[in-house]
């Protein structure tokens, strides 16, 4: 058992009104479109997308792809492989990717560079979060929910060691024995 105790960084109520702000944004940059494509990063951003995505009033569909980090963490190599590809053809349609957290900012880079060259109309990014702090590559974000400090935050979809993700709000986790 995970014994563990976390303090809110965001409650409910934050996140709610700072999903509407993004997807009032978003409606607005899209409108007119006619194919945007949500691409959900599995498993952490199931959560924010189903919010974002009901908010939305374009036009829109979802995806999803499943990425890892060799070794549980991409702070170790880097590396990060495809655990299951999208099954749209994402060639000519406007393209938004979904994420939960940017930490260092491998997963993001890995996906731009793998769905770039699969020609979509355009290719976005979208991230509830982002630890600053943390960043090794410049990768870029469209539109953010939030910077927060360098912690392990869990709930709204966030895990740690698939626990937690059900929680409505953002806390950082403190472990205090497992
Ligand atoms: P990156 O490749 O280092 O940017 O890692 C991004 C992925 O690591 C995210 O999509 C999350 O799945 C996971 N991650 C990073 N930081 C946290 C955290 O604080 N809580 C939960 N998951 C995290
Ligand atoms: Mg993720």
């Amino acid at each position: 058992m995970i014994l563990a105790e976390t303090a809110v960084l965001f409650t409910e109520e934050t996140i709610q009104k700072r999903v509407g702000e993004l997807a009032r944004q978003i409606s607005s940059d899209y409108a007119g479109v006619e194919d945007l494509l949500l691409v959900g990063v599995l498993r952490g951003s199931y959560i924010f997308l189903a919010d974002l995505s009901r908010r939305l009033t374009v036009p829109r569909t979802v995806d999803f792809i499943a990425l890892a980090a060799y070794g549980g963490t991409t702070m170790a190599t880097g590396a990060v492989r495809l655990i299951m590809d999208l099954r749209a053809d994402i060639a000519g349609k406007h393209v938004l990717i979904v994420e939960d957290i940017i930490d260092t900012g491998y997963t993001l880079d890995y996906l731009l560079s793998l769905l770039r060259p699969r020609r979509p109309a355009s290719l976005k990014t979208c991230s509830f979060l982002r630890k600053p702090a943390r960043l090794k590559k410049d990768v870029p974000i469209d539109y953010l929910g939030f910077d927060i400090p360098d912690a392990w935050v869990v709930g709204y979809g966030l895990d740690y060691k698939d626990k937690f993700r059900a929680l409505p709000y953002i806390g950082i986790i403190k472990i205090n024995a497992e």
